[in-house]
């Protein structure tokens, strides 16, 4: 953080919405302070995207690299903010920083509240992604996966899922269960088609018949449904392993059944109905079941804020100012507690952490340029600093008895990393340890 700067802005999370936020406000002269929970920057776009889409994560890591080399902007790695965080939120504010930042992504995870939920072999996705994706500490936890997993939901997660259970995993067969149809399914045509080759076909149109009539109520063409798998199938990737891939629809969990020693041996659902409500197609139980032969179930149903970062929560997001005094493009910015009890009128939310589970990397990337023009326009009604907030937080960091992670550093880490890749002849390489990426940045 260079001396002369007006106002200081503590930016808490270093994914898209984070860096791509303190760029914005970087370059409108403030000075940022990114605190990041993880070692390493760039969020789900380093831990989440799937890991053989190196082209993109390399682009990716390189302007996130150019968005940390400008001055005005510090990092602190390895240091998590919340109730039960190294930093609690409220710190920033009396260190001396004017506003605070919260670009912590959804990393609640979202439960149904099913019996059977904590059985061995039940998962949710965010949790599998990161350990694939090898971010400590989920780098480091054992996943239970059987031989025939069912991935609950329809959007890319599940197909990112799919894609590991079939060519990593190599699991024997996949049930992928929709509470609604083949009209409502979430992920895109393009991430389909690399795991399309494991698709029975035959199975899927025989799906498609069975809840057709269903469908034909609500106007919709079972036979535009049947179109589009056959035109991913003609695009699709050749299979990676012989796993047998399933589609289910209508169907919503009720409980998953385990046994003795507890662990998952089906997954009851219940058949569903489609109606339409305020013009919205909506799954309705029909009072029957049925139970699917598996002994892994992942819920890929998208996420949740965490309720331990300190921030008043409405659903599933933080609660945001309903009356935004500095909306963009009609958006609430605006940390907001509906009790009243707290001002929160200097901290504001962007990204996941605004939206949960919603959009990709560009939707992040302009989420956080917008959360970083309300905190800029919320800048202009403040007077210019009089305190050194940069000071105040390292001295707060060298008293946490462990390493924050500077920018500085992180170079060391990526050299390491890249060798360990070349000496074992592998594209990519991530330490699968904390200790050991501090460690090779001479940090411990
Ligand atoms: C499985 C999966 C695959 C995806 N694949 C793609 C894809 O192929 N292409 C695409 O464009 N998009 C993809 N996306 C979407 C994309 O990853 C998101 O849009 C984007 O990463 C959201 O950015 P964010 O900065 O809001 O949150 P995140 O990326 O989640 O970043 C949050 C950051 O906050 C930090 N943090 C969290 N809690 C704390 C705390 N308490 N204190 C301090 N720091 C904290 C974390 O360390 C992290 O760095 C995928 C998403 C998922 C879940
Ligand atoms: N490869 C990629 O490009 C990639 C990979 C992963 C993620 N992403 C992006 O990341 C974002 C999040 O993805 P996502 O897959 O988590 O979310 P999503 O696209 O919203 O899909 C969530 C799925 O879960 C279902 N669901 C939600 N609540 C449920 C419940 N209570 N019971 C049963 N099913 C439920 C939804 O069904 P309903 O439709 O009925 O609500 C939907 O099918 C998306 O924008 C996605 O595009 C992209």
């Amino acid at each position: 953080m260079v001396d002369n700067l007006q106002h200081q802005v503590a930016v808490i999370g270093a994914g898209p919405a984070g860096l791509y936020a303190a760029r914005e406000l970087a370059v409108n002269g403030a000075g940022v302070a990114i605190i990041n929970r993880d070692i390493k920057p760039g969020g789900l776009a380093e831990y989440g995207i799937y890991p053989d889409k190196l082209k993109m994560k390399d682009g990716l890591r390189a302007q996130f690299r150019q968005i940390l080399a400008q001055e005005a902007i510090k990092y602190f790695g390895n240091v998590s903010v919340g109730t039960h965080g190294d930093l609690h939120l409220n710190e920033f504010r009396d260190m001396g920083f004017q506003a605070i930042l919260v670009t912590v992504g959804a990393q609640g995870t979202k439960w149904l509240g099913l019996p059977g939920e904590q059985l061995t072999g039940v998962y949710h996705a965010k949790n599998l992604v990161y350990h694939y994706n090898n971010l400590p500490p989920f780098s480091e936890q054992n996943f239970a996966i059987g031989c025939r997993a069912a991935v609950v939901g329809a959007g890319n997660v599940m197909g990112d899922v799919v894609h590991y259970l079939t060519c990593e995993a190599k699991v024997n067969e996949v049930y992928t269960v929709a509470r609604r149809g083949p009209a409502e399914i979430k992920f895109d045509k393009k991430e389909m088609e690399v795991i399309v080759a494991h698709l029975d076909m035959a199975a899927l149109e025989k799906e498609i018949d069975r809840v057709a009539p269903v469908m034909r109520s609500l106007g919709q063409d079972p036979e535009i449904a049947k179109e589009l798998f056959r035109s991913i199938f003609a695009k699709g990737l050749p299979a990676c392993a012989d796993t047998h891939f399933v589609m289910d629809f209508l169907a919503s969990p009720t409980r998953i059944l385990g046994d003795e020693n507890g662990k998952v041996i089906g997954l009851e659902v219940e058949n569903n109905t489609l109606v339409l409500e305020d013009g919205q197609v909506k799954a309705r139980g029909l009072g029957t079941y049925r139970v699917l032969d598996v002994d892994t179930v992942i819920f890929a149903i998208g996420d949740a804020v965490d309720s331990g970062l300190g921030l008043p929560i409405a659903g599933s997001e933080f609660a945001k100012n309903p009356s935004p005094r500095f909306p963009i493009d009609g958006n609430s910015y605006e940390a907001n507690d509906p009790k009243g009890e707290q001002d929160l009128s200097d901290i504001f939310v962007a990204g996941w952490a605004r939206k949960a589970s919603t959009g990709l990397v560009g939707i992040a990337r302009r989420d956080g340029t917008n959360g970083a023009k309300a905190v800029l326009q919320f800048l202009a009604t403040r007077p210019a600093i009089d305190d050194n907030p940069l000071k105040n937080l390292e001295k707060r960091l060298h008293r946490l008895g462990k390493p924050a992670v500077a920018k500085e550093c992180l170079g060391r880490l990526l050299e390491a990393e890249h060798q360990k890749a070349l000496q074992l002849g592998v594209d990519d390489f991530k330490f699968l340890h904390n200790q050991e990426m501090l460690s090779v940045m001479g940090l411990s």
